[in-house]
């Protein structure tokens, strides 16, 4: 499917905790065509300054109204100034891009989603369209395992609310829910017995995937992982966002994949792990961005 470029309309803005806001956006045509888990590039301001778009997923996808949602973190001058714009001001964007999660079939086999901080984005529309497909019902094996720093990075219990869903907190102070990570209650919730997901969808911080793909890894289960990455262009034309992987063609070589691409879903087995640069994960400041 072709990229689109849309000038899209901002319908609302608001601060949803500390440093996070959610954006209503009108964008028809690119809402026409996105799935979960995939994402757009947003152009925060004309101009040179910033000079690169910056990649924000679909957090909520509303087709009837033409509108989505993006759940953001400001952590930079880019995500800073998209926080300074009000509804009815216009924003340029290219998506959808990348390849978006593979939606489980209507069967009601159980499955779990991990999030770790502002990871929750891009399974937000997943789970509300899995949810929605399943009905209450079957809806009930849906665990949401998710974790942040503290309290105050952690969304509301109301914003997860979605029918059969029952979501599992941590803060790595215990400043709420259980004290730890969120990969490791995941496990100690699985040593209880009650829960074994059939498939896992995650995202997150990149020692949080390793380990949730370590997990699935071991126990022969499918994980969908999102994986981030800087990313100049969005459309596979500067190659900076780089991930050593295999492909499905070919799973014993490894090669470059691009997480723009190519992803931003991986299967845990498809991404080598250990030949990650150390940079992902404290990336370069840019030297230009
Ligand atoms: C496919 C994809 C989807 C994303 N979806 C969301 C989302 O839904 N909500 C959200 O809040 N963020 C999301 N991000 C991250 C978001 O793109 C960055 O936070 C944003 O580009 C930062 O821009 P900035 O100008 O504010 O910060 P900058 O000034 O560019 O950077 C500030 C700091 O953040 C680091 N940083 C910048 N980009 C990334 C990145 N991609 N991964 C890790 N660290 C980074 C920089 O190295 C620097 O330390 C996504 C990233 C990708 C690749
Ligand atoms: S961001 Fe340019 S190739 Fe992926």
């Amino acid at each position: 499917m072709d990229k689109i470029i849309e000038e899209a309309r901002i319908v609302y803005q608001e601060r949803v905790l500390g440093q996070t806001f959610r954006l209503g956006l009108h964008s028809p045509e690119i809402v026409s065509a996105a799935r979960p888990g995939q994402f757009v590039m947003v152009r925060v301001r004309e101009g040179m300054d910033p000079l690169l778009r910056r990649p924000f997923s679909f957090s909520r996808i509303y087709p009837e109204r033409g509108d989505f949602e993006i759940l953001y973190r400001v952590v930079g001058r880019g995500s800073l100034l998209l926080s300074r714009l009000a509804p009815g001001e216009g924003l340029n964007l290219v998506g959808p891009l990348g390849n978006g999660f593979e939606l489980p079939g209507k069967e009601s086999a159980p499955l779990a989603f991990i999030a770790g901080g502002i990871g929750i984005a891009p399974l937000l529309e997943l789970i509300a369209r899995i949810t929605s497909e399943r009905g209450k019902k079957g809806a009930e094996g849906l665990r949401l395992f998710y974790g942040a720093r503290c309290a105050d990075e952690l969304l509301p219990e109301d914003a997860l609310r979605m029918p059969g869903l029952r979501v599992h907190f941590s803060t790595d102070d215990g400043s709420s829910g259980y004290k730890g990570r969120i990969t490791r209650m995941f496990e100690e919730v699985l040593a209880e017995g009650e829960f074994r997901p059939c498939g896992i969808y995650s995202c997150g911080p990149l020692a949080m995937q390793h380990s949730v793909a370590k997990w699935a890894l071991s126990t022969d289960t499918l994980a969908q992982l999102s994986m981030e990455s800087l990313m100049a262009c969005g459309i596979g034309a500067c190659l900076g966002c780089a991930l050593p992987a295999s492909t499905p063609e070919d799973p014993g070589a490894e090669r470059f994949v691009h997480v723009c691409e190519d992803g931003p879903i991986f299967l845990a087995g498809s991404i080598k792990w250990k030949n990650i640069p150390a940079q992902q994960t404290a990336p370069p400041t840019w030297p230009f961005n």
